[in-house]
């Protein structure tokens, strides 16, 4: 090279090159390989830098100032396309990642308790009202809570009734709730007002009325001075509070060796032609009150135990109890 014209014109042309080549750069990645060509430190303006020194010294300081006009030039310009480029990546990610709020969303299918729990909570929340509060057993019951502390000694007929399902030589599962009675009064004092909620098996036949699984609500209540009248007049409370004016109830004469005298109660919904038998009821067998250390002669008791199933066919018109335990939908998403 060695002259500042021949220098001007190599100036000139690497100025076109980089502006067309500029012009072509339309992403990230050619955007580096232009810097790296042109700008970069053995870059091609670097080494036009390089050829100063063949310069005649009259002319280093134009040919100087025409180089730094170069290397500031195409530096703007650079520096304005990869502006443009990165302006234009950023709004092509916004719009990928935009969110059109306006969408109809996903939504979500919300269930709601079964049936028989919101039967049960109704059933709870009436008898709290009245001053009962909850308890609960185990559903593995062994044989004397089973049987003996309910009066059901090993060669008594009514240990046939409630012989269910026998996890070890003495243990089972209960076939009722009444053996939390005997555990609630071992651990307390009369007073004693509870209701018990659980789960039952028995080896009863599945039919419209019938389920080998099925759950009951116990109720006992243990102090001075309590009649068959007081347990007659809790009942009549509660059904008229749970379902409503118009149904009627009937007490029967009934055996169970934990209460005396025992009763069965029916209840008829209004125009029904049939009774449906919703609990086993009593006053609580003195035998009973001895064996958890209560003293008969000062205090009395009433108990009964309900199916829950049955308290829901009553209040719902539902006729086979097998709809609770199938899980078709068309049926559970009508409560
Ligand atoms: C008893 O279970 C007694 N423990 C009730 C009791 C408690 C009496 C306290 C005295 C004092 P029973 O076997 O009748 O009694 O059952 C009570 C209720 O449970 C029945 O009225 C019925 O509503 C329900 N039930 C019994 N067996 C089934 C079954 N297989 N399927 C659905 N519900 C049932």
């Amino acid at each position: 090279m060695g002259n500042l014209n021949a220098l001007t014109t190599a100036i000139r042309d690497l100025n076109d090159e980089m502006t067309r080549s500029l012009a072509g750069v339309g992403d990230t990645a050619t955007l580096e390989a232009f810097r790296v060509e042109y700008l970069g430190r053995k870059g091609r303006v670097s080494q036009l830098f390089k050829t100063l020194g063949d310069i005649p010294a009259e002319d280093k300081s134009e040919a100087g100032r025409l180089l730094n006009e170069l290397r500031d030039g195409i530096t703007h310009a650079f520096e304005e396309r990869s502006g443009g480029i990165e302006a234009r990546a950023l709004d092509a990610q916004l719009l990928r990642e935009s969110v059109d709020v306006t969408m109809p969303g996903v939504s979500r299918a919300v269930g709601h308790l079964h049936p028989l729990t919101q039967v049960q909570r109704e059933i709870e929340a009436i008898f709290q009202r009245m001053g009962f509060d909850v308890a609960t057993g185990p559903e593995i019951e062994t044989e004397y809570y089973n049987f003996e502390a309910l009066n059901i000694p090993a060669d008594h007929p009514a240990r046939a009734d409630w012989d269910t399902f026998y996890i070890s030589d003495t243990t089972l599962l209960r076939p009722h709730t009444s053996p939390v009675q005997v555990h609630v009064m071992e651990s307390a004092s009369p007073p004693v007002r509870i209701i018990c909620p659980g789960r039952c098996y028995r080896r009863d036949a599945q039919d419209a009325t019938h389920s080998p699984v099925f759950h009951q609500i116990e109720l006992l209540w243990v102090e001075e001075g309590l009649s068959l009248a007081h347990l007659k007049h809790v009942l009549e409370l509660f059904t008229r509070e749970f379902f409503g004016e118009g149904y009627e109830m009937r007490f029967s004469g009934d055996f169970f060796p934990f209460t005396e005298p025992s009763v069965q109660v029916h209840i008829k919904a209004p125009g029904a032609t049939r009774w449906l038998e919703i609990m086993g009821a009593g006053m609580v067998d003195p035998a009973v009150l001895t064996n958890v250390g209560y003293d008969p002669e000062q205090v009395t008791g009433f108990a009964f135990g309900l199916g829950i199933e049955r308290m829901a066919m009553l209040k719902y018109g539902i006729d086979d109890i097998r709809a609770f335990l199938t899980n078709d939908l068309r049926f559970i998403r009508q409560f």
